[in-house]
């Protein structure tokens, strides 16, 4: 397990730089094993999920040449196997990526059933509901916790998704660009990280039309070819760094930043008192939080793009629970997405959350450093917030959940101020 240790109360003062986006990037590694050619994605992210996918496409036989730290070469002409069923993969979302493509390449698939964060049931209806319209069978094995899909006519079909899913979206996407005829999803998902793994299947020779809006055309082609691709910044990422400003206040600019994506976050924080200011050529964001001045209160709700993702709806929180007034959190994606808000109330935050659908927060002035425990990603990152905004020291437990998705969060925060030190405690310890 890993820890950090962090001292707060220190403003943020600095340029950060933005790394790639881990939500579009999953989706790319698994588009990358549907060509024969080689395939060079750049501005990975360097972190654990992205990792864990990179091993698992290694282990049914893809090459996987890490250039370097944010840069892969995929091959996917190796493939021999079309079971991805280990231990690991189990621990990501993005496993079901894998069902996507390889129905797409192979015509069959055995994937381990999705894990990832905590933070609700998460099912994967919508998936199934989209491959079988494109004719795959789909059987779940709850024994061996995976599932099984074959096809022998993938054929392009009209979906209509239930809810705009960003994974369904993204799985019907990477098996229906090799089907034969044109596939429709209707109330698709049209997070930044959906266009981005268009722009990339198109980048092979793919015909998608529409991402980005509710309605995706796909033209299914015969064969994708290799291409080289760009990751998009991280608007978690990005999103996150602004919550910390404005919660421990400063004054830094986010480098590599795309600030259509950012909207939502930064008109709320702007809303509150905070400034945030685009660069002229639209790739950096500067985020000042005076030191002296009581943030306001807000209402937020989350909401599919482009309203305020479910993804930094506990930074807001961590941002609001510092705020001079009364403010409400209603998380509307996910039904347990709430759960760090004990270990605010053991820093001293006033916040009381109901049905586990709405956080209603009595801002305080101050919250105090204390031993507090990590239940998942974006909690974690919010977590880290409030102990940079802390009188104190914080002792967090479990930022392994954070690694999943920030690429050096601790280096990042030193870098513009803050005293964060991650520690390895050992098992004896443990105990
Ligand atoms: C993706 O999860 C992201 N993960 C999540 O990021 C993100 O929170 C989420 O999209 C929403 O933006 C990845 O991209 C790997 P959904 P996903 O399918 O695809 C329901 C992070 O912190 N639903 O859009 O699993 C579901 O229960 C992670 O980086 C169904 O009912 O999310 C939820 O209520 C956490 N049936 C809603 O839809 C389905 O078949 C949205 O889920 C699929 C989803």
């Amino acid at each position: 397990m890993n820890r950090y240790i962090i001292n707060g109360g220190k403003p943020l003062h600095g340029e950060v730089v933005i790394g790639g986006a881990k939500n579009a990037a999953l989706g790319i590694i698994a588009g990358a094993i549907l060509t024969d050619e080689p395939v060079t994605i750049e501005n990975l992210p360097d972190v654990s999920d992205i990792n864990v996918l990179l091993d698992a496409i290694r282990g049914i036989g893809a090459t996987v040449e890490r250039i370097d730290a944010h840069k892969a070469v995929i091959c996917g002409k190796t493939i021999n196997s079309v079971v991805v069923n280990s231990e690991v993969i189990q621990k990501i979302r993005a496993s079901y990526y894998l069902l996507g493509a390889l129905v797409g390449k192979k015509g069959k698939a055995q994937v381990a059933m999705p894990g990832g964060c905590e933070i609700g049931a998460r099912p994967i209806d919508q998936h199934l509901k989209g491959l079988r319209a494109l004719g795959v069978k789909c059987d779940e094995n709850d024994a061996e916790n995976c599932i099984y899909a074959s096809v022998t006519n993938l054929h392009g079909s009209g979906i209509f998704l239930d809810v705009a899913s960003v994974g369904a979206t993204i799985n019907i996407m990477l098996a229906a660009v090799l089907a034969k005829g044109t596939t429709t999803i209707e109330n698709a998902a049209k997070e930044p990280h959906i266009v981005d793994v268009a722009n990339f299947l198109n980048s092979m020779g793919a015909r998608i039309k529409g991402a980005g809006t509710d309605v995706i055309r796909i033209f299914g082609v015969e064969s994708l070819k290799g291409t080289e691709y760009t990751v998009i910044p991280d608007q978690i990422e990005a999103g996150t760094f602004m919550c910390a400003v404005a919660a421990a206040k400063g004054d830094v600019t986010l480098k590599n930043v795309i600030p259509r994506h950012l909207e939502a976050i930064s008109s709320k924080l702007e809303e509150i008192g905070v400034t945030v200011t685009e660069s002229e050529d639209g790739t950096e964001v500067r985020v000042v939080s005076d030191v002296n001045a009581r943030l306001g209160a807000s209402t937020v709700r989350t909401r599919v793009y482009p309203g305020f993702p479910t993804d930094m709806q506990p930074q807001i929180t961590v941002v609001l629970m510092l705020g001079d007034g009364d403010s409400t959190v209603y998380e509307t994606i996910f039904e347990n997405r709430f759960r760090y808000v004990d270990e605010l109330v053991k820093m001293g935050a006033e916040i009381k959350v109901k049905n586990n659908e709405t956080a209603k927060i009595h801002g305080v002035e101050a919250v105090h450093g204390t031993h507090i425990d990590v239940p998942d990603l974006r909690a974690g990152a919010a977590l880290t917030i409030a102990a940079l905004a802390a009188d104190g020291q914080t002792v967090m437990d479990w930022i392994d959940y954070i690694e999943r998705g920030y690429e050096d969060f601790d280096g990042k925060l030193r870098g513009i101020g803050a005293d964060i030190v991650k520690e390895t405690v050992n098992d004896i310890e443990e105990a």
